[in-house]
């Protein structure tokens, strides 16, 4: 029988909400990374302000909030196409960049091959190695890139997931840079995800890669800014491929509420400051009191969120149930192809949120439930 935790996502605080026969708002959601300080003040200012504008479609060029962007990483404006999400970035890759076969580098965000498959292409894996912490294998990504080929058939695509999830691994951006060199080489497209790029802002390829031909980067509005219920995220690459990418995008696919909280999320400089320092101190609290428990092996991590080892003998999916029937979501990452069944993802939030998690892991530890 098919088990109950295989969910394909996070965040389904709903569904959860349901079973549990709560509010939505009584989940507490460690399975979706969002920062935990919750999105900027001026988020809520600026759709008050906006609230005139319901009864008119949205801007279809997403215009303030590109230039917006473009002001931000000192781009041009043409340089960026807004998408649902980067989702729907990811969904229409392939058909706008004629990726047939694409490579992934395991474990990782399922989308990538989702969005393949829809598309009626493939995707292809080299796997990061557990021994070596899931460390982004960059020199055999190189190698295989050099041929154009992996598991003896052509690729016409690579996507790196930088920092990766749901390992939290990420090279430098001089390692991704040596990855856009052997793409060039070998025309093939690179996509480099950078949706959880603003907790290590030294590791990102932006604004460089924005002229980098045959690249494209993929942010989120989702993570870091904290409005993950209002689906914006961007693409930047050369002008060429932004209309490509463009031509394959629905009319209005941004809401009205969703470009002005994003222009006004991404003005608040303070803000960003203050999460930023919130997630350093407590992402280093959670990594000592994680592998505090006994027999859980924690993964380093570039994100707001931890790849953790439950102790042998454990199923992640056991934990994750659990967890969930007291109102935790958290992610059970046994079914990520690379991972062992023992791998859980936690999102870092408020220190109250993870303390409570913490305990309540070390009693279901303590409680002994094994497969
Ligand atoms: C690595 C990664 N990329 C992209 C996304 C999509 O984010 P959104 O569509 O909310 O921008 C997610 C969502 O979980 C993700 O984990």
């Amino acid at each position: 029988m098919a088990r109950l935790n295989v969910r394909a996502h996070g965040g389904d605080i709903y569904a959860a909400a349901r079973e549990l026969n709560r509010d939505p708002t009584e989940i507490l959601d460690f399975s979706a990374s969002i920062n935990p300080l919750g999105p900027s003040s001026r988020v809520w200012k600026a759709i008050t302000a906006s609230r005139h504008l319901l009864s008119h479609y949205p801007d279809s060029n997403c215009w303030d909030l590109r230039q917006g962007l473009a002001t931000f990483w000192r781009i041009h404006s043409e340089q960026i196409v807004v998408g649902n999400g980067s989702t729907e970035l990811i969904d229409v890759l392939p058909r706008a960049l004629g990726i047939h076969r694409l490579l992934v580098v395991q474990p990782t965000f399922s989308e990538y091959t989702a969005a393949m498959v829809r598309a009626g292409g493939q995707a292809t894996a080299l796997y990061a190695d557990r021994s070596n912490q899931y460390a982004i294998p960059i020199a055999h990504l190189c190698r295989v890139m050099e041929t154009g080929r992996s598991d003896g058939r052509p690729i016409d695509g690579v996507i790196l997931c930088h920092p990766n999830s749901p390992t939290g691994q990420a090279c430098s951006a001089d390692d991704v840079a040596r990855l856009a060199t052997a793409a060039r080489r070998r025309g093939l497209w690179l996509v480099i995800d950078e949706a959880f790029a603003d907790y290590c802002p030294d590791r990102s390829v932006l604004p460089h890669a924005a002229s980098w031909p045959g690249v494209v980067v993929l942010r989120s509005m989702t993570k870091f800014y904290a409005l993950p219920g209002l689906r914006v995220g961007y693409a930047v690459a050369t002008p060429t491929v932004i209309r490509r990418l463009r031509r394959q995008l629905p009319p209005w696919s941004i809401s009205v509420m969703g470009q002005v909280a994003a222009l006004a999320a991404l003005n608040d400089a303070a803000h960003a400051r203050k999460s930023l320092q919130f997630m350093a101190r407590e992402r280093e609290r959670m990594r000592r009191l994680l592998t505090a428990l006994p027999g859980c092996v924690v993964m380093p991590t570039y994100a707001n969120y931890f790849l953790v080892e439950l102790p042998r003998g454990r199923h992640a999916g056991d934990i994750t149930e659990q967890l969930r029937s007291r109102g935790l979501l958290i992610r059970d990452c046994s079914s990520v192809p690379g991972t062992n069944s023992r791998s859980i993802r936690v999102a870092v939030r408020t220190v109250q949120e993870n303390d409570r998690l913490i305990r309540t892991i070390s009693r279901l530890l303590l409680q002994g439930v094994s497969r």
